[in-house]
């Protein structure tokens, strides 16, 4: 006998089921209102892209990147016959063996590397827009090639392209005696490194390029509902599979208006869901002409204080020292008290730009406290950052996090664009609704339908039919029960009302109305059913 295994939702993940999944339609529904009301409007990007398009704006040294992406390589057309249907039948005659690929420090492999007898090699670049990672690959290859190949004083590295490379990567080349080579390859799908979106604003930025959006009037105001995944360590409000509601607005402005008004339509969201409990901290961290100089200066001071700091914390300073402000480590705490804050180190522009944030704020009556230590855990982040914490969570407290990210979709090839945006943790914002007491009674079951008796059958369906084209949640049980069985169980199903139908209400075409509740009873004709039940709905 074969042994039947139970499965299991894997760890950090779960399944919703009603009625709280009602719960959460409600929350998204409500989303979708207030944010079309602020005019946005909804963008779906697909759940898994390339993992470069994550690492290159959440940055390759964040934990989301280094230690929690969801990650796989696809397969692709094998390049070797792909290869040797374009350029190796050309030049076949040179062609000796495919020997050992050098390793690359960084995840952006060539497909291939041939060495020919005539020393020379071939590097295969997967297929995608030649950009600033190109560049320092082309560094990275001949580096990689002599390091793995000593010896090969006379070796030739040759690139080969399947889209035109740009007059600056043809210069770069030369100057590094490369040489280049297009090649059409046409039919090849190039292996890639893909992985499951760890967060969206990436995606939504890929996709503003994309679609050329820069075009259109006006900012661009998106919002999307979904599930992201990181492999974080599960523990209470923190999941692998995790859901956000998120909003972005992308456009040639950087007013601290925008900043303000997505604030606005957040807190009057969090307001209408009965998010009440919460807090907004805001912080400036400078832009390209101040934070570097403070960021230097902040890594100064953290050397000095290197060892009475905790293993992380000391790695941070090499990798990132803004985020050794993060630091939740309690004797840490007055050490991060005393560095130099950003506050003290943002440029004119900066400063101006935070100053009018504030009186933006205030003149909405929105309510802030403002938060030097506040970095985010995300690379691609400049001036404003903000997070909403609430109540009821420990330590896994943010419900919402966001900022601005100007640049991003200029670092992600497309043209200069201002950015900002945030995105809700669903999972955490309706553990915190459910925690206060606030969660509002939704729907539920209006009628159960208790028909006995086959004559019956027929107006039981009808009628059934006609409430719930009504609006009605109606449940019409399949089988013939007993009127007391049928009737206990509507009862445990929370019905409010039970219609009952048996030989008499078939003899006299009449129905009988039970409000369960209180047991109340009336015999009423089709028509001042189908009037009495829908005014019920409406109340
Ligand atoms: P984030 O701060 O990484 O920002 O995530 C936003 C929110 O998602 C958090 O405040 C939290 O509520 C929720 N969240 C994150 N990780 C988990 C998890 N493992 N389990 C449950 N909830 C989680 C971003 O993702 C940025 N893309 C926000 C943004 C949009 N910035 C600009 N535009």
């Amino acid at each position: 006998m074969t042994e039947r295994r139970q499965f299991r939702a894997i760890k950090g993940t779960r399944d919703i089921l009603p009625p709280d999944s009602a719960r959460w339609n409600w929350f998204e529904h409500t989303a979708r209102e207030v944010f079309e009301s602020y005019n946005f409007g909804e963008i779906r990007t697909p759940i898994f892209e390339e993992i470069e398009l994550f690492a290159n704006s959440i940055g390759a040294e964040t934990d989301i990147i280094s230690k929690e992406m969801f990650a796989w390589d696809e397969s692709g057309t094998p390049v070797e016959s792909t290869l040797q249907n374009h350029w190796m039948r050309k030049h076949l005659d040179k062609l000796a063996r495919v020997d050992k690929q050098p390793v690359f420090a960084n995840r952006m492999q060539p497909d291939l590397v041939v060495r020919t007898d005539g020393g020379i090699s071939v590097v295969e670049f997967k297929r995608r827009t030649i950009n600033q990672a190109t560049i320092a690959n082309i560094k990275e290859y001949r580096k990689a090639f002599r390091e793995q190949f000593p010896g090969e004083t006379s070796a030739r590295l040759l690139l080969v392209f399947a889209e035109e490379p740009s007059e600056f990567v043809r210069r770069l080349a030369a100057a590094n005696e490369v040489e280049i080579e297009v090649l059409s390859l046409s039919g090849y799908e190039p292996r890639q490194s893909l992985a499951l979106r760890p967060e969206a604003t990436a995606s939504v930025c890929r996709a503003y390029i994309e679609h050329n959006m820069h075009a259109l009037p006006g900012n661009q105001k998106l919002y999307y509902i979904g599930p992201m995944f990181r492999r974080e360590r599960p523990q209470k409000a923190r999941y692998r599979q995790f859901y956000q509601i998120g909003a972005e607005v992308l456009g040639q402005s950087d007013a601290p208006a925008i900043d303000a008004e997505v604030l606005e339509m957040l807190l009057v969201f969090f307001n209408r869901v009965g998010l009440t409990r919460t807090t907004l901290y805001i912080n400036s961290i400078g832009d390209k002409n101040c934070r570097p100089r403070y960021v230097e200066q902040l890594r100064k001071e953290l050397l000095k204080v290197k060892d009475r700091l905790k293993e992380d914390s000391q790695r941070r300073i090499e990798t990132n020292p803004l985020r050794v402000l993060d630091s939740k480590i309690p004797e840490e705490q007055p050490i991060i008290e005393k560095l130099p804050r950003i506050s003290d180190h943002l440029c004119d522009d900066c400063r101006a730009h935070f100053a009018k944030l504030k009186e933006e704020l205030n003149l909405r009556g929105i309510e802030y406290k403002e938060n030097w230590r506040l970095v985010r855990g995300l690379d691609y982040y400049t001036r404003t950052t903000f997070e909403v914490t609430a109540e009821g969570l420990g330590s896994q407290n943010a419900v919402c996090g966001g900022g601005r990210y100007d640049g991003l979709v200029e670092l992600l090839g497309g043209p200069p664009t201002k950015g900002i945006g945030f995105a809700i943790g669903t999972d955490r914002s309706i553990l915190s609704i459910e925690e206060s007491g606030n969660s509002p009674k939704l729907g539920g079951l209006a009628v159960y339908i208790a028909w006995m008796g086959h004559a019956s059958y027929p107006a039981a369906v009808s009628v059934a039919r006609k409430l719930r084209a009504a609006g009605l949640a109606v449940e019409l049980p399949p089988e013939e029960m007993k009127f007391k069985k049928s009737l206990g169980l509507a009862d445990k199903l929370g019905a409010r009302y039970a219609v009952i139908i048996g030989e008499d209400e078939v003899a006299s075409r009449t129905f009988t109305l039970k409000r369960l509740a209180d047991g109340d009873q009336k015999k009423l004709a089709e028509g001042e059913l189908l009037e009495y039940l829908e005014s019920e709905r409406r109340r």
